[in-house]
């Protein structure tokens, strides 16, 4: 049985990194949580939302006499975002207007501890409720001309505050390395900062809330190339929930660079028959930044 649900939850993440959702998933989520109690009968439903807490009573109808056990009163524990706007899509282009100032290579590592700065101990939204350990900010060069995003932190990512240190971390490291860089002359980072409990797909409310401060270091590191690693990447930074297959292979815009999408390294140690695909969008990003395969040797 265990193995069954094993076999069923990698054929879900199998699919969702080709960006197909509808499988498991239709309409908006609800972010609801059931909680029975002996209390009288009385339902309470608390908008979780960290800034403001609501809590509002409702009378629950009597108990039909031929019931035996008096049924537990549900206490809904149920997070609303008020504001509309967060479970849009929006590309990064139509987020905010392009900064109107390039950062000259010295004045870009303090920018972006600014940002670091801003987030603090962040509590924006209910990942920082969902265990996470660290927040992962970014890793590599402020001045980096080639940027990858991913979906979001990992186990060892929330424990080491770095992102893709894992297993799909050693993978792209590799991917880099056959490109002929090294992991310190790019910049990584993820669309939510704090891991998603089981490492499921960041809610919408999650990453609209996270990604504005993606987009500033974006704005700031200001790389000529972003790839957006698997799905969840491609549909934030292009406001555009669409399979993998019909973004890939082709330039796409996102705050004045070019974006190119790929699969997630998770996706391609589950799958490593599709390496060959990945390897001709990298190849596509190597052309237009006139890198070489680093010499055989
Ligand atoms: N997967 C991601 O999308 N990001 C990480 O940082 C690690 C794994």
């Amino acid at each position: 049985m265990a193995g069954e649900a094993e076999q069923l939850r990698a054929y879900l993440e199998y699919f969702r990194d080709l960006g197909v959702y509808d499988l498991y998933r239709r309409g908006e989520p609800v972010y609801e949580l059931e909680v029975f109690s002996a209390a009288p009968q009385l339902a309470e439903v608390v908008s979780a939302e960290p800034s403001r807490a609501v809590v509002q009573k409702t009378e629950l109808p009597p108990a039909a006499e031929t019931v035996s056990k008096p049924t537990p009163p549900s206490i809904s524990l149920r997070r609303e975002f008020s504001e509309p706007e967060i479970s849009k899509l929006v590309s990064f282009d139509n987020l905010a207007p392009l900064p109107e100032v390039r950062l000259s290579p010295a004045e870009k590592p303090a920018a972006l501890e600014a940002i670091r700065e801003d987030i603090g101990d962040c509590t924006r939204c209910p990942l920082a409720y969902a265990g996470r350990h660290k927040i992962v900010f970014a890793d590599g060069d402020p001045n980096a001309r080639l940027m990858f995003v991913g979906e979001g932190p990992g186990a060892d990512e929330d424990i080491q505050g770095l992102p893709f240190v894992g297993k799909a971390g050693q993978l792209l490291n590799n991917m880099i390395n056959a490109m002929g860089l090294k992991r310190e002359q790019v910049y990584i980072a993820n669309i939510v900062k704090c891991r998603p409990p089981g490492n499921r797909v960041p809610e919408p409310v999650e990453a609209n809330t996270c990604t504005q401060f993606l987009l500033r270091q974006v704005d700031i590191v200001q790389p000529e190339v972003i790839v957006a690693l698997g799905s969840t990447a491609a549909t934030y930074l292009l406001g555009a929930k669409q399979s993998l297959s019909g973004l890939r292979g082709r330039w796409h815009g996102c705050r004045g660079a070019k974006l190119a999408v790929t699969y997630h390294p998770a996706f391609l140690l589950r799958d490593p028959r599709q390496k060959g695909e990945a390897w001709k969008d990298l190849q596509m990003v190597m052309k237009e930044l006139g890198l070489k395969p680093p010499a055989k040797g």
